[in-house]
């Protein structure tokens, strides 16, 4: 006897799968938080204006070469060159594409729910979203520009030679935090820590490589929460410094 599958029919709309369920909340409020952050951040980096109090620098302005010795500040048009970097890495990123395509191009806008139009699939292998195939060197060239970040949280904490605590370094140093976490938990990371290794007993220093992977298969699930939490430090990192610069505000300051 012929067994015949039965394919229910894709549901329509929400109210079909879920009556009542508001799913448009979450596509919706990303759109606004994602265009404000990318609105905001254009802005800043092409205002001309250094983002810098010292001893603080904005993290969209992380400016100096070299440690204390040399310092080389390369403003004006390699900041929107280098701006490339964390954009790339974010546009990107396996969450942000889920993320962007849920939300933007309501494809589909949620689980269960019909695309918007649907159209021949060609997947990533045309520009622009051939460009998600880099995500691997986007992020590497993003720690790079990580450790620019570290350098300039570890600069927050001297001024004139002492020791200084002051609300900028602690606003400057959870934002640092918060975007290693984000960093460290991509799945081009987690890869290139041990992705290709078959066997970590066969490998030199298999066990440590494998303490290493296992952390960050734990740390991975939360990589959509540091995406969001390290999009709204960067920004809020870079408010605060300008609001200092415009005399709105006057912080807590300790010098030892
Ligand atoms: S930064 Fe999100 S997956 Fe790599």
């Amino acid at each position: 006897m012929a067994v015949e599958a039965v394919v229910p029919p894709r549901p329509a709309a929400a109210k079909e799968v879920s009556p009542g369920r508001a799913w448009w909340i979450e596509p919706a409020l990303t759109v606004v938080c994602y265009s404000a952050f990318v609105i905001y951040a254009t802005w800043s980096v092409f205002d001309q204006v250094n983002v810098v109090f010292a001893p603080y620098v904005s993290p969209f302005f992380s400016t100096w070469l070299g440690f204390g010795l040399i310092k080389v500040p390369i403003f004006g048009i390699l900041i929107p060159i280098l701006a490339v970097i964390p954009l790339g890495l974010r546009g990107s990123c396996y969450y942000y594409r889920k993320s962007y395509f849920r939300s933007f191009f309501w494809d589909p806008p949620a689980c269960a729910i019909q695309e918007l139009k649907r159209g021949r699939y060609y997947g990533e292998t045309r520009f622009p979203w051939v460009l998600n195939n880099y995500h691997r060197y986007f992020l590497l060239l993003s720690l790079v520009v990580l450790l620019f970040l570290w350098a300039d949280v570890v600069r927050a904490f001297a001024f004139h030679g002492s020791f200084f605590i002051g609300l900028g370094s602690l606003v400057m140093l959870v934002n640092v935090v918060l975007l290693s976490l984000y960093t460290f938990t991509c799945h081009s990371f987690r890869y290139l820590m041990g992705g290709r290794i078959d066997r970590f007993s066969r490998v030199p220093a298999g066990r440590i490589w494998q303490r290493i992977v296992i952390l960050l298969n734990r740390a991975n699930p939360r990589h959509g929460a540091w995406a969001w939490y390290s999009m709204f430090s960067v920004a809020l990192t870079d408010v605060y410094i300008r609001l200092l610069m415009a005399g709105v505000i006057h912080e807590p300051r300790v010098i030892f």
